[in-house]
């Protein structure tokens, strides 16, 4: 007899938490529609309470979504509970997460509370989240840190109270394997009714230990494990669900557990997120990453080009590589596009939304042979989507390049409808590129991070460019993409400069 691994993607909500990887609600329903075609269970939405921005985006996550429980994040606060009722309520099947910090150094610190009144909030929330939804789960944030017999008190009183999945994070990602394995098979142990609730861990990966730590915790009985696409995350992140699923699958001997995951999606999954969020994934992550099914060494080559499991343990192909489908060229038509992105799951405002796109396509497609799945999804920025009009455009750019000479770049830009021009010398054309952009719109922002990466392969690919911007403590992501990585990082460095002109005030839960 196999037991079921629930899946719980927090991508949306722990994902987002990461630098600037903060999602508009037409990013978030992309993602969660690929979730749910992705197979998993629960899909954690966002944090309802924090604006009403990200109120709206976890409600219409919750129209969109069938297949998948939509779930939103709630302090154990009564307008956090009733803002995440509001908005999971359009779902098919809905959850509430409702969570507190037990252990001493937050309860004293952060909370300015004591253990009965913790208990006591606990409890009241649950409640409040039980007007709305009967799949209640309640977390006891910083669980790593408390103490086991007051976890024992708290696990225990809110299933009294009616939650039904109990869950043990990892916030600091302090544990090791083994210890974290002990502590949920003690909580499950000493909990009174622990076996009428689901167990759940939700690690973080400060010491690179975010899977290995899950996956101890399911050994010892957890049966949902929350994780996110890529490992995204705070800081170092959550544990990865693509790593969760295959371990679980490709080791089925020793936990003889199933998913719902349909693993062909899962790197279309990967390479989704990565290009709404800016985040690349490193060539040599594991099952995601460009090199994971790549074998350099000539011995290797040899023993799989014989006996392919001599060297591997899982198929590329059952993971999605090889899935990046050629889709469409020169000569394709808007009804060939039309039905391409809407099995990518775009779906357009307006046809003048959509005839924007075909524009482009076509423009990419002048100097692209071959255009694949991953080239359209990076066309379709928001403002195509929505067919909103940016602040910051560019109209034009030429960059002069020649060995022995500073490089120069010219930028002709619109500000809210008015042309403005600036030329500039650089280290380098994008350095010069962004020089010009802030000679014309001084934006005061502080340039934290530049990455540029391929598409797809080959020279004609189009390159992806994440710039991030930090400014009186906000911090965005602007991407851009063409086969010009200079017109690439020019339209990434003016994303990020619209994503900081839309003024945005959001909590965050854990601060
Ligand atoms: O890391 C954490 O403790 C969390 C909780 C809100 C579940 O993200
Ligand atoms: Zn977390």
């Amino acid at each position: 007899m196999t037991d079921k691994l629930i899946i719980f993607d927090t991508t949306l909500r722990d994902g987002e938490q990461s630098p600037g990887a903060a999602m508009t609600r037409e990013k978030k329903i992309r993602i969660a529609r690929q979730l749910e075609k992705l197979g998993v269970d629960v899909i954690e939405a966002g944090f309802a309470a924090a604006s009403i921005g990200d109120f709206e985006a976890v409600k219409a996550v919750a129209e969109t979504v069938r297949e998948s429980t939509v779930c939103s994040l709630a302090r154990a606060s009564e307008n956090d509970v009733r803002r995440a009722g509001e908005a999971i309520a359009p779902a098919k099947s809905g959850r509430i997460h409702t969570f507190i910090a037990t252990s001493p150094i937050h309860m004293q610190h952060k909370l300015r509370m004591n253990e009965d009144q913790v208990v006591e909030r606990a409890v009241q929330a649950v409640k409040w989240a039980l007007e709305y939804t009967d799949d209640v789960e309640f977390s006891a944030e910083d669980a790593v840190r408390s103490d086991m017999d007051f976890l024992v008190r708290v696990f225990d009183a809110v299933i009294k109270a009616g939650a039904r999945t109990m869950n043990v994070p990892d916030t600091v990602g302090y544990s090791i394997p083994a210890a974290w394995g002990e502590r949920i098979s003690q909580l499950i142990q000493r909990v009174p009714n622990s076996d009428k609730v689901i167990w759940s861990t939700h690690c973080h990966n400060d010491l690179g230990l975010a899977v290995a730590n899950s996956l101890s915790a399911v050994l010892n009985g957890a049966r949902q494990v929350e994780c996110t696409i890529n490992g995204l995350g705070e800081r170092a992140g959550n544990a990865a669900l693509e790593e969760i699923v295959m371990a679980v699958k490709t080791r089925r001997d020793i936990f003889n557990l199933d998913t719902r995951i349909d693993t062909t999606q899962i790197v279309p999954t990967s390479k989704l997120v990565s290009s709404i969020t800016g985040y690349p994934v490193q060539p040599n992550k594991a099952i995601v990453g460009a090199n994971a099914f790549a074998h350099e060494s000539g011995i290797h080559q040899d023993g799989v080009l014989k006996h392919r499991e001599t060297y591997e343990i899982m198929r590329a192909e059952d993971v999605g590589w090889n899935a990046n489908k050629l889709t469409l060229g020169k000569l394709s038509g808007r009804n060939a596009l039309r039905q391409r992105f809407a099995s990518l799951n775009v779906e357009f405002a307006s046809e003048e939304a959509f005839n924007a796109a075909f524009a482009r396509f076509k423009e990419l497609a002048d100097r692209k042979l071959e255009i694949f799945d991953e080239d359209l999804q990076a066309l379709v920025s928001d403002d195509v989507i929505a067919q909103v009009d940016e602040h910051y455009r560019l109209v034009s750019l030429r960059a002069h390049c020649e060995t022995g000479i500073l490089p120069v770049a010219r930028v002709v830009m619109s500000i809210g409808g008015g042309l403005f021009d600036a030329e500039m010398q650089g280290g380098g054309p994008v350095d010069a590129t962004f020089k010009a952009i802030e000679k014309i719109v001084h934006s005061g922002t502080e340039l934290q991070l530049y990455s540029v990466n391929n598409i797809t392969s080959g020279t004609d690919a189009q390159g992806e460019v994440t710039v991030r911007l930090a400014k009186a403590g906000r911090i965005v992501n602007g991407q851009g993409a063409d086969t010009d990585i200079v017109v690439a990082s020019a339209h990434a460095y003016l994303n990020a400069l619209n994503k900081l002109h839309v003024s945005s005030e959001r909590a965050h839960p854990q601060v």
